[in-house]
């Protein structure tokens, strides 16, 4: 169905949608190249949230060069929009260029407006394929995809442990168990979410700042914090800089003194108890798609950890394994109690495993997830 030269030039799209890893947040990172007797004559991917989506930029340009956009082919890596957002709709300004041909790797995951892109690009006459290297495309966008879905975000909780699987010591000192190499590609991972979740054991541990440091990016993740009785001390280091969203349990008089002092250095507090009084952590992930969150990265301690994986709110386990031994005492990743049958235990699926620095890297996955307008088996991880 499609040919080898309209892989090579959507593994080219792939490759410029990818640049817009840490930037196009909450848009979906796009890339998009323009082809016209068998010459690239233009290339884009998705700028900042506002600015211009990838076909735009591929128009702009091979205009700046030009070319004459007459019967051309796009190859996009996501279905065109056909609403006015932001930006106005790429799919007309596609049939205002008179582009003759589109190759979209998948349709938008939004199913309100998922194939209209294509379809108004058919009806302009313009000859319309889609599914190409559309597990790719998917992997780019998996938080994105997610929250159209889903309407909540693909939740990465990430890990870092002793060969035994132990987070840290009886004492608490856990810092630092893997390499600096694993440490740094953490940040990667970091850098690509929309959002960092922690607990206040680990606030109160260790203090983090919960900050992309060890990567160049123009932009933060919004740091969100779960501290059902608002403990965290007005000098945390997760509180300077950009407000930090703090989920509670009740917020009542008792906490009121808490919450202002909190408000004060800019925190946001969100009360959202469960029946328990903590807060109700399926429900949290709710409001996070509400607010525009497409990947979720999880660095907490076994407590949290455990509470998130109970309640089925975890996606992928993102694993750095070092060559270690920690011993039974030390601390575990997880708070699980053990099932009574062994038919009953949490199954995952390796989905990668590369060798970081000198430790290991485990991407494991719960459930397949699927891409929709393509027909495709697991996806393959890109990053
Ligand atoms: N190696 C790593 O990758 C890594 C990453 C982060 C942290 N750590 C280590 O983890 C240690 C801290 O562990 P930790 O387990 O105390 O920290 P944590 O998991 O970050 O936070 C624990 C807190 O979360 C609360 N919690 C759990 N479920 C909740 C829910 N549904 N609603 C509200 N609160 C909830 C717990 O309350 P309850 O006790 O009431 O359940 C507890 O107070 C530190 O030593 C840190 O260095 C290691």
């Amino acid at each position: 169905m499609f040919s080898q030269t309209d892989f090579v030039h959507m593994e080219r799209a792939l490759a410029l949608a990818k640049r817009g890893m840490y930037t196009t947040d909450p848009n979906p990172r796009v890339g998009c190249v323009l082809v016209r007797n068998g010459e690239v004559i233009g290339e884009g991917f998705t700028q900042p949230a506002g600015q211009d989506h990838a076909e735009i930029r591929a128009l702009k340009d091979a205009r700046s060069r030009g070319h004459d956009l007459r019967g051309a082919t796009a190859y996009v890596t996501l279905e065109p929009c056909s609403h006015f957002g932001r930006t106005p709709p790429c799919a007309n300004a596609l049939i205002d260029a008179q582009i003759g041909r589109v190759i979209a790797a998948m349709e938008d995951p939004n199913p309100q407006v998922s194939g209209r892109g294509l379809a108004m690009l058919r009806d302009a006459g313009i000859e319309v394929r889609c599914g190409l290297l559309a597990h790719e495309a998917q992997e780019l966008n998996i938080g994105f995809v997610s929250r159209m879905t889903r309407g909540r975000p693909w939740v990465r909780m990430k890990v870092a442990a002793s060969l035994d699987g132990r987070t840290g010591l009886p004492s608490g000192q856990s810092q630092w168990i893997t390499s600096a190499a694993a440490r740094a590609d953490g940040h990667a991972w970091r850098a690509r979410a929309s959002a960092i979740l922690t607990g206040i054991g680990t606030v109160r541990e260790d203090n983090p700042r919960m900050t992309v440091r060890a990567v160049d990016t123009p932009r933060q993740p919004q740091r969100v914090l779960i501290d059902s009785q608002l403990e965290v001390p007005p000098d945390a280091q997760i509180l300077a800089g950009a407000p930090t969203l703090i989920f509670c349990g009740v917020l009542d008089h008792r906490l009121a003194e808490r919450a202002s002092a909190l408000r004060d250095r800019g925190a946001e507090i969100v009360p959202l108890p469960n029946e328990a009084g903590k807060v109700d952590l399926p429900q949290l992930l709710n409001v996070l798609g509400e607010r525009s969150v497409n990947e979720l990265h999880v660095e907490a301690g076994y407590k949290l950890n455990g509470s998130l994986l109970r309640e089925g709110c975890v996606d992928e386990l993102l694993v750095y394994l070092a060559p270690s031994l920690l011993g039974m005492d030390s601390m575990s990743m997880f708070n699980l109690a053990a099932p009574d049958m062994l038919e009953d235990r949490l199954k995952l699926n390796f989905h990668t495993i590369e060798r970081i620095g000198d430790d290991l890297r485990i991407l494991a996955r719960f459930a397949p997830h699927t891409v929709p307008g393509a027909d495709h088996a697991a996806p393959s991880v890109s990053k």
